[in-house]
């Protein structure tokens, strides 16, 4: 089993999705950027939605455009759930969109009005087009382990559409838990099917740090085989549509835990805080991962032990 996970940043969307305060194109930017510059080579920049669902995401065009004139070898991915919204984002310049299923049907129809079996339905044409045009494409399966309405998910229910979007030909499957509510031997056994099923390579897993079971459940989808993650620096975000939704496993938090476990990550820790200190006038209030308290320490140490 290889030694390097790969991590995709999610800050930009899954991250900054629910945050009331407008954020300027420019200060995406410049957080996109600064994640570049610490290793980051695949992010979720940006969902093509509809901007009165979700307004802060309303300058998805000019991010992603951006965004890719800027690193072009950055793996830039936009979230879709409509033909409008793939439109949209290849007429952006995006070679990479993510499309959401949800398991369970309630907080499907919460989050986007249908039910999980119609969305699937509404993504067999929309798969074909897009492997059709050489885009690269994700499917989440989101709330692969707990629903905020249903409570636990029955693991055959998950697996059928973990299936039905595999056999639709997408390059790779990512198991969400928006709420953060899975714990790891769950998400070890759901993680396990998967990798057996699909391979590692095709397999990543979503995670949110509610309940501080964040690095546990990684861990614990590390066991099963599990190499890719996605995390959201800061532990910015948490989902407008999913009621106790907390924000995401910090990848501060992951890289930081990587690196201690001997795994190569590619992402630069030091300049990953930087990224954090920098964000954090932008969005008003203290942001950073569980390790934040060691790291400041780190930090304050350093620069009184520092040659003035
Ligand atoms: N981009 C921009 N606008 C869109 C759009 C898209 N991709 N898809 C739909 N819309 C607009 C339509 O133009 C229409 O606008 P109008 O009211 O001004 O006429 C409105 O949204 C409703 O359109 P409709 O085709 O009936 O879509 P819908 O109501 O079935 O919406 C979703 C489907 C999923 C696109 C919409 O509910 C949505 O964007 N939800 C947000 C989901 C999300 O981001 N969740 C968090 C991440 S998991
Ligand atoms: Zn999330």
């Amino acid at each position: 089993m290889t030694r390097t996970l790969t991590i995709c940043d999610v800050s930009l969307r899954d991250g900054l999705q629910n945050e009331k305060t407008p954020i300027s194109t420019e200060a995406k930017l410049a957080l996109l950027d600064d994640l570049a510059a610490a290793g980051l080579t695949t992010l979720e920049l940006t969902s093509f939605v509809s901007p009165k669902a979700v307004p802060q995401m309303a300058d998805a065009e000019a991010v992603m455009a951006a965004a890719l004139a800027r690193h072009p070898s950055l793996r830039g991915v936009g979230l879709i759930f409509n033909e409008k919204g793939y439109e949209r984002a290849i007429a952006a310049g995006a070679k990479s969109v993510a499309l959401v299923l949800i398991v369970s049907d309630s907080l499907s129809r919460s989050n986007s009005g249908k039910t999980a079996d119609e969305w699937l339905e509404a993504y067999r044409g929309l798969v074909g087009r897009i492997k059709a045009d050489g885009v690269w494409v994700r499917g989440y399966l989101a709330g692969a382990w707990v629903c905020p309405f249903e409570g636990q998910i029955d693991p055959a229910r998950a697996l059928r559409y973990a299936d039905a979007l595999m056999s639709m030909g997408i390059d790779e499957l990512c198991a969400t838990d928006p709420i953060g509510h899975a714990h790891p031997e769950q998400v070890e056994s759901l993680s396990a099917e998967l990798v057996g099923r699909f391979g590692a390579e095709k397999l990543a897993v979503h995670l949110h740090d509610t309940l501080a079971f964040g690095l546990a459940n990684v861990a614990a989808a590390m066991r099963a085989g599990v190499r890719i993650f996605d995390a959201s620096l800061g532990g910015l975000g948490g989902c407008p549509f999913a009621p106790g939704a907390a924000g995401n496993l910090a990848t501060e938090d992951l890289v930081l835990m990587a690196h201690k476990m001997g795994y190569q990550t590619g992402v630069d820790l030091d300049r990953l805080w930087e990224a954090v200190y920098r964000f954090e006038p932008v969005i008003g209030r203290l942001i950073g991962g569980r390790s934040r308290t060691w790291y400041d320490g780190q930090r304050a140490a350093q620069s009184v032990n520092e040659p003035v």
